[in-house]
């Protein structure tokens, strides 16, 4: 079984091998210049202002630095940085939990934050608005809201989806900012800093080619970066070359576009069971066997920003590009 290249899962090995490769500071930040311009302006503004910095709430798909971002704001801010999954947060009590330990000006980080229950997500809107929680207490006519004071905190949302989340919910955030896929040459930045990290020497062309099959996402440059690097210790190489990329991308199965097998069967089932479409989401979906939030929040992004897909009122038609792609 090939492995998966694009998912947004990361496994335990893979989250310890993220955090040395993580940006530690600003300089190492690459790309995301609008992203970065409003952070920097908020986080000095913070620090003059001695408070708390406003609620940011990050978008984008998987890998292209929301959680490395929010690293860095907290180390910025010179706070504590609490990071909780949003659906993982199964009831209000634990939520009040977090928020009651928050230190004045520390940083809450939600990831996933547009999959929180909605009973949760509610104790966030006074959080945020007025640093206060309003709990209800008992039932019926001797029911009662209890309230209690939270420190002044920042709370950083991040989202594969900000369409998704409640009015109320983003309505709280200050700013929004979206994160776009990264074009090769910054991929390339990356890329380089992050093969000098574990160690790998890597030529110039080869630096190229990861860069430009990375499917514009960070995360992805690192997991092709992996593989290359077993290729070159098992075969003794010093220097890392074209040869090794090519073997490392065939064994991941990504082709000429960046796109991997799942991408690939994407296109492939709406040309054959479709006739190129108009499909709709549910029924791609249940022909693919994959579920329908990671086909739209995962796939579809890249795939519609590469042209291969288009959107009509009637659904996903297949681009003609793709179809040469699939030919
Ligand atoms: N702007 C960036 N500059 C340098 N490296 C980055 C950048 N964005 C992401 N990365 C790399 O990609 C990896 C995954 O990024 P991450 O912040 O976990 O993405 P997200 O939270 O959006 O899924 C990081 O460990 C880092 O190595
Ligand atoms: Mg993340």
């Amino acid at each position: 079984m090939s492995e998966r290249i694009v998912g947004s899962e990361v496994n335990r090995q893979e989250r310890e091998q993220e955090a040395q490769l993580r940006p530690q500071n600003f300089s190492e930040f690459i790309g995301q210049n609008n992203v970065v311009d409003n952070i920097d302006l908020m986080v000095k503004s913070a620090l003059v202002r001695k408070t708390a910095m406003d609620h940011v709430l990050l978008s984008g798909p998987p890998g292209l630095g929301k959680t490395s971002l929010a690293m860095l704001i907290a180390k910025a801010l010179g706070t504590e940085l609490h990071v909780v999954s949003g659906p993982a947060i199964e009831k209000k009590g634990d939520l009040a939990a977090v928020l009651t330990n928050l230190k004045p000006r520390d940083v809450l980080f939600i990831d996933e934050i547009h999959r929180m229950h909605i009973t949760v997500e509610e104790i966030l809107y006074s959080a945020m608005e007025d640093f206060r929680l309003d709990i209800l207490i008992g039932q019926g006519a001797s029911a009662r809201t209890m309230q209690i004071d939270l420190a002044q905190f920042t709370l950083i949302g991040a989202t594969t989806r900000s369409g998704l989340l409640s009015n109320p919910l983003r309505d709280r955030f200050t700013a929004h900012l979206n994160f776009d896929y990264y074009g090769p040459e910054m991929l390339s930045v990356i890329v380089l800093n992050n093969s000098r990290k574990m160690g790998i020497d890597l030529g110039e062309e080869a630096k190229m080619q990861i860069a430009q099959r990375s499917r514009g996402t960070p995360r992805i440059a690192n997991r092709i970066l992996r593989r290359v690097r077993d290729f070159a210790l098992v075969n003794k190489k010093s220097v890392v070359g074209i040869d090794e990329v090519k073997a490392a991308l065939k064994l991941l199965d990504i082709d000429d576009l960046g796109l991997d097998s799942m991408d690939r069967k994407i296109l492939s089932v709406m040309k054959n069971y479709y006739q190129g479409g108009p499909v709709g989401i549910d029924a791609l979906s249940a022909t693919l066997g994959e579920d329908k939030q990671t086909i739209e929040e995962v796939y579809e992004p890249f795939l519609l920003k590469q042209g291969l897909i288009l959107r009509t009122p009637r659904g996903r038609v297949l681009s003609e590009s793709a179809m040469k792609h699939l030919s």
